[in-house]
């Protein structure tokens, strides 16, 4: 990650370069600390040159002030009209990514805005280094200036929790980006062990604690590899809290469809699968250093989905740990298996509200593409709070109806449900949505199926081709408003 840190103007030195968010038709935002006789020659060399401030457009220039070279990047925010937080996140990422080569360390002005700045630059300057080095990065970081001692503390704060945010963004996106073979269930449970401690205590169920409590749906998934499957249960009470909430993760470390087996073309990105639990992990990481005053679980069930010797079998009834019965139709339907008996543990608990989280169904990737997820649940309250935080984190999500008529197409002539709409096949996500809504207990839940943020083919401004990390900002944003 890079290393922010904060700058009073006045001691900004001469040779340091300098960056600058534009809006569309060149005006340069903040700046009011830098002298304003070279912001104008800045700003006209930057118009000489054709910047026009547009969305994504960056510019490199050097000019001569008081006998120094000052040099000097620009990126631009887009129309003024639009312009907000997440516009001022992908400038600043923009900013980050053009100096990545250049300099070792720039200045910036956040004009007030240091923690959409910072998580800018931040998320922009993530890359997975497991298996081989970062390369061709020669920036180290960059100092956002601020301007009076008052200011200072703010801006300290703000800075603080952009850098808890990213470090739980690039925590999920590691965790998706890891080979599949290399994060196994208990790999993953181990990992969330070890994040015990210092307000955090964490569960670690195995096979033989699953089949006791009757976790017949997450036991059956993991049934089709050498790999046992893992529930990990961590826990985080804040100082004061009267709220239980519990966030609840899919944890696929590879979905290759099972005995249902997906085509080959693409199957790689399914080791993104576990996307909802590492959000789920990340998040829970760094509430101990937010410290909201809330009481707030985590519910991570792992597996793989692999069709080996003893894999589900279309036709296969597993029980899931609230007694109910599915008729596994399709074992590609993995996902809302595994996330029946997280959600019937999680009712156990006693939760006062749930959201979980999970790359459900394709079906949403094809309805709202590769930036959007699909909302669905059960409480306004809950679903406008989710809607609104993920507004202020720049991450889009759109709610879908939970028609209740296509119930109808979820009923098994063998058993309580089936784990896919059986005579029609339209409508996946809501119908993914429909399913799980019957392991929610009848409290107020949302799910979000984020199986289109959670992967960004070609990388983006704010994040590198691969996981994504998506929803954590939002998760966060919700919790510690
Ligand atoms: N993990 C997939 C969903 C998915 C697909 C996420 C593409 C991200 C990108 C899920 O387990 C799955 O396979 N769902 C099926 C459901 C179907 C069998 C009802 C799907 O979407 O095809
Ligand atoms: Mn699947
Ligand atoms: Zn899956």
């Amino acid at each position: 990650m890079i290393e922010l840190s904060l700058m009073d103007v006045k001691d900004l030195p001469a040779a340091m370069p300098l960056g600058f968010v534009a809006l569309e038709g060149g005006s340069i935002l903040g700046g009011a600390g830098i002298a304003s006789g070279l912001l104008k020659e800045i700003a006209a060399r930057a118009e000489a040159d054709g910047f026009r401030g547009q969305r994504d457009e960056t510019a490199f220039l050097s000019i001569f002030w008081e006998g120094l070279e000052r040099r000097a990047l620009l990126a631009g925010a887009g129309p003024k009209a639009q312009f907000g937080g997440e516009s001022l996140r992908r400038a600043c990422g923009a900013l980050a990514n053009a100096a990545k080569r250049r300099f070792e360390v720039f200045a910036f002005d956040p004009a007030g805005r240091i923690r959409e700045a910072a998580e800018g630059m931040m998320l922009a300057s993530y890359s997975f280094n497991e298996y081989k080095k970062a390369e061709g990065m020669r920036l180290k970081g960059a100092n956002l200036l601020v301007r009076r001692g008052s200011e200072r503390r703010t801006a300290e704060k703000a800075l603080e929790r952009a850098r808890l945010s990213c470090e739980a963004v690039f925590l999920a996106r590691d965790l998706g980006n890891r080979a599949p073979s290399d994060k196994p269930p208990r790999a993953l449970a181990k990992f969330a062990k070890s994040l015990e401690g210092s307000g955090l205590s964490v569960e670690v169920l195995g096979p033989k604690e699953m089949s006791r409590l009757g976790m017949g749906a997450l036991l059956g998934v993991s049934r089709g590899s050498a790999q046992p499957g893992a529930f990990v249960h961590l826990s985080y009470r804040g100082p004061g809290a009267k709220r239980k909430i519990g966030l609840l993760g899919k944890g696929i470390t590879f979905d290759s469809g099972g005995l249902s087996l997906k085509p080959p073309a693409g199957m790689e990105t399914m080791k993104r699968d576990m996307a909802g639990a590492a959000a789920v992990l990340a998040v829970l990481k760094v509430l101990p250093r937010l410290k909201p005053k809330l009481e707030v679980h985590g519910f991570c069930a792992f597996s793989y989905n692999m069709p080996g010797p003893d894999a589900l079998k279309p036709g296969d009834v597993v029980r899931a740990m609230n007694g109910r019965t599915i008729e596994v139709l399709n074992t590609d339907a993995e996902g809302r298996l595994v996330l029946a008996d997280a959600l019937s543990y999680a009712v156990r608990e006693k939760m006062d509200a749930l959201i979980d989280v999970a790359t459900l169904t394709g079906a949403a990737v094809t309805a709202l593409g590769p930036q959007v997820g699909a909302a669905m649940g059960t409480d306004r309250a809950l679903m406008r709070g989710l809607l609104e935080a993920s507004r202020r984190a720049g991450e889009i999500l759109c709610e879908f109806p939970l028609v209740a008529d296509y119930k109808e197409w979820l009923k098994s002539p063998v058993a309580d449900l089936c784990n896919i709409g059986r005579v029609r096949g339209e409508g996946g996500t809501v119908i993914g949505g429909l399913f799980l809504e019957e392991f929610a207990g009848g409290l107020p839940w949302v799910h979000l199926d984020i199986s289109g943020p959670s992967w960004s083919s070609s990388g983006g401004p704010l994040a590198a081709q691969g996981a994504t990390g998506a929803i954590v900002r939002t998760l966060i944003e919700f919790l510690c408003p």
